[in-house]
């Protein structure tokens, strides 16, 4: 139906916005014009001095405005009439293509947009549903800093100033650092061990954490090495915690991660930061243990029927001391730590042969394990 503009009994803010946006609508509609005869009567009715929509705008809202509402219609009215204007003089014949036409025409016969539906990483997935193994059994998540100082990264952990680790061969430093005193300078952080620190700094004990993210080390890159990789950590601080809770917990995690049936077996190890330490390896989920695949021997465990999944230990005394403050007094608490390869629990359990291909970027791979 043609627009007519109504008389205005209501003069209210409300009502006047009302009435505007209403004739620009209609103004909007009837912009779609096929031919010049009709843009031509399209701009006749709505700008021509003698009785074209605008003045008789200006005739019915703004000279039969009262006059306490004539200030208010003014200002609309002005505003109104710029909008009308502006639209009419930007239509034009559909399909001419002359200029930016104001009132676009959506084709809806033409196909959508179509935007490929992402999927989780391999190793983000992965890493998530080891965190929620842990959350489940009341581990809160945390994080830090990717670039780090040595004194989180090693100090702090109980790294003596010349261990290897410390090297070159193992670390990235960030150049131009060596104006600072050692603890300051500036490094990829080769473990995600550093949050241990930072969190204890934060948070009293008792505390219970996981800690999933990425880390750097100067490996050149091959079918089982990065120079960035992913680890997720663990601690647990509190008063009384023995080698008998981390056996125990970390059993469980992984049997809620790679099904009951596996097994895990616990041997010596060292760590600078944790004392005992040990490594932990899981039975051989892809042969059952048994180091054999039919008559084939079977590669992921090199027939050894383990494999190795994390580092582990008690929380060394000499780490509280850096944390003592907070109340983390080694004759009081104790704690123990663990941490684990994300990237390579991702290799063995989607049976894939080469680390490389989580890091190309290459689609055709990524959706085959999403
Ligand atoms: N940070 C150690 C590593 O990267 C793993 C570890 C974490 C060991 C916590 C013990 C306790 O090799």
């Amino acid at each position: 139906m043609a627009y007519k503009v109504p008389k205005l009994t209501d003069y209210s803010a409300a009502a006047l916005e009302k009435a505007a946006s209403e004739c620009v609508r209609a103004c909007a509609g009837e912009a779609a014009v096929r031919n010049d005869a009709e843009l031509k009567a399209f701009r006749d009715r709505w700008l021509a001095r003698k009785n074209g929509i605008l003045t008789q705008i200006n005739d019915l809202w703004l000279k039969g405005a009262p006059k306490d509402a004539k200030r208010e219609a003014g200002i609309r009215v002005n505003q109104l009439k710029a909008r009308i204007q502006k639209l009419v003089e930007g239509a034009h014949v559909a399909g001419d293509g002359g200029g930016a036409g104001v009132v676009e025409r959506v084709d809806i016969s033409l196909p959508g947009v179509l935007r490929p539906i992402g999927a989780e990483h391999p190793v983000v997935k992965t890493t998530n549903e080891m965190v929620r193994v842990f959350q489940k059994l009341g581990y809160s998540m945390a994080d830090g800093p990717v670039v780090e100082t040595d004194y989180y990264n090693f100090e702090a952990l109980n790294f003596p100033p010349n261990h290897p680790a410390r090297d070159t061969q193992d670390t990235l430093f960030i150049a131009g650092q060596q104006e600072k005193a050692q603890r300051e300078r500036l490094l990829l952080r080769t473990h995600t061990s550093p949050v241990q620190i930072r969190t204890m700094e934060k948070m009293r004990p008792p505390i219970r954490i996981v800690i999933p993210g990425t880390v750097h080390r100067n490996d050149p890159p091959d079918a089982s090495h990065s120079p960035m990789f992913h680890q997720i950590e663990g601690l647990a601080v509190d008063t009384n915690i023995t080698f008998g809770d981390l056996k125990g917990t970390l059993d469980h995690a992984m049997k809620e991660f790679f099904g009951s049936s596996v097994k895990t077996s616990f041997r010596p190890s060292f760590f600078p930061f944790t004392e005992p330490s040990a490594e932990m390896f899981v039975s051989c989920f892809i042969c059952g243990g048994s180091g054999k695949r039919g008559a084939e021997p079977c590669r992921p465990c090199k027939q050894t029927g383990w494999i190795e999944i994390l580092g582990c230990g008690m929380v060394d005394p000499n780490v509280f001391e850096f944390v003592k403050d907070n109340g983390y007094d080694p004759r009081r608490v104790s704690g123990f730590a663990f941490g684990m390869g994300a990237d390579r629990i991702a290799l063995l359990k989607y049976g894939v042969d080469d680390l490389q291909l989580f890091f190309n970027g290459d689609v055709r791979f990524l959706e085959q394990l999403a």
